[in-house]
């Protein structure tokens, strides 16, 4: 097969100032993951690559940089999974790792269980060679001023949490490598100003990323409570395998979930066959695409 690498950078207003940031992050995660399956490498090891870039970059809120919950600190979610296989790795809720992507990779590797939360995923983490971080580590003043300026507002007139236009920049990636399997991978700091311990859709097979061999992998980014109340990742996916093309079900997906539960988010989704589809009803969504043919990236735009 020829490899495909796909990947996100979070659908939101992104505001114009921010938009070369978002094009370089989404372009050096497609550098990382090509070098992978341009060496005959997985797609899983793709995917794994393409998202540490992203949660390095604190332009993303993934690893450093993320949103602050209502305590002020970062909180993580991420989810790893292999379509040959359907082993999956995720960790929820942990404040001490730079890469929870690579703790998902360790889980999904190494241990029976499929998920880890809080201070037994860290554990785990540590035990399995990944060093720890202070959560002070992960914090940025970008993001203490951002809390700081939303609980001032909160106080006076209720700000919508989950308007499109607040930030939900979720990283994601998918990819087909030359063996012919898929894997997705999805890394969050979740939404600002979440209460302590709120889990969303990233880290929770079939709704922020799914990936089977025998229908579809997916990344999904957006308002998370609506992404997992359709299994939306899951529901894509299955569609995938019952004819459709993915361009046209990732469209259907973004619609179903704004009418069924007047969600708001972005998807990025690929079959075993290299078919991809990107869709979004956010304003603005981040991704870019490599195929042995060619190499794109943009932030799209909805009016
Ligand atoms: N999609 C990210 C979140 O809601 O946590």
């Amino acid at each position: 097969m020829d490899p495909v690498l796909l990947v996100h950078g979070g659908a939101w207003a992104i505001p114009d100032d921010m938009v070369d940031a978002h094009l370089n992050g989404v372009r050096h995660a497609i550098a990382a993951g090509w070098q992978v399956l341009n060496r005959g490498g997985s797609s899983l090891d793709a995917v794994e690559e393409a998202v540490v870039i992203m949660e390095d970059d604190q332009t993303f809120d993934a690893g450093r940089g993320s949103f602050l919950n209502r305590d002020g600190k970062v909180q993580l979610d991420a989810l790893i999974m292999e379509g040959a296989t359907l082993r999956a790795g995720g960790v929820g809720c942990v404040e001490h790792l730079r890469n929870p992507i690579r703790a998902a990779r360790k889980i999904l590797s190494e241990s029976p269980h499929v998920y880890f939360v809080a201070e037994g995923a860290e554990r785990f983490a540590a035990e399995h060679g990944i060093a720890l971080c202070k959560n002070e580590d992960l914090i940025i003043p970008r993001e203490v001023e951002r809390l700081r300026e939303f609980q001032a507002h909160a106080a006076e007139e209720k700000p919508d949490l989950f308007a499109a236009t607040l930030s939900h920049d979720t990283v994601g990636a998918v990819a087909l490598d030359a063996k012919g399997d898929i894997a997705a991978a999805t890394s969050t700091g979740g939404t600002l100003n979440k209460a302590p311990g709120r889990l969303g859709d990233s880290s929770l097979i079939g709704c922020g990323c799914y990936a089977d061999n025998k229908t579809a992998a997916a990344s999904t980014t957006g308002w998370g409570e609506p992404i997992m109340k359709l299994v939306l990742a899951k529901w894509a996916a299955d569609r995938v395998a019952s004819g459709s093309l993915p361009e046209w079900v990732a469209a259907e997906a973004i619609n179903y979930l704004q009418a069924r539960v007047n969600g708001h988010g972005g998807m990025i989704l690929l079959d075993a066959r290299g078919r991809f589809g990107i869709a979004h009803n956010t304003p603005r969504m981040a991704w870019a695409l490599k195929t042995m043919s060619e190499e794109r990236s943009g932030i799209s735009r909805q009016e």
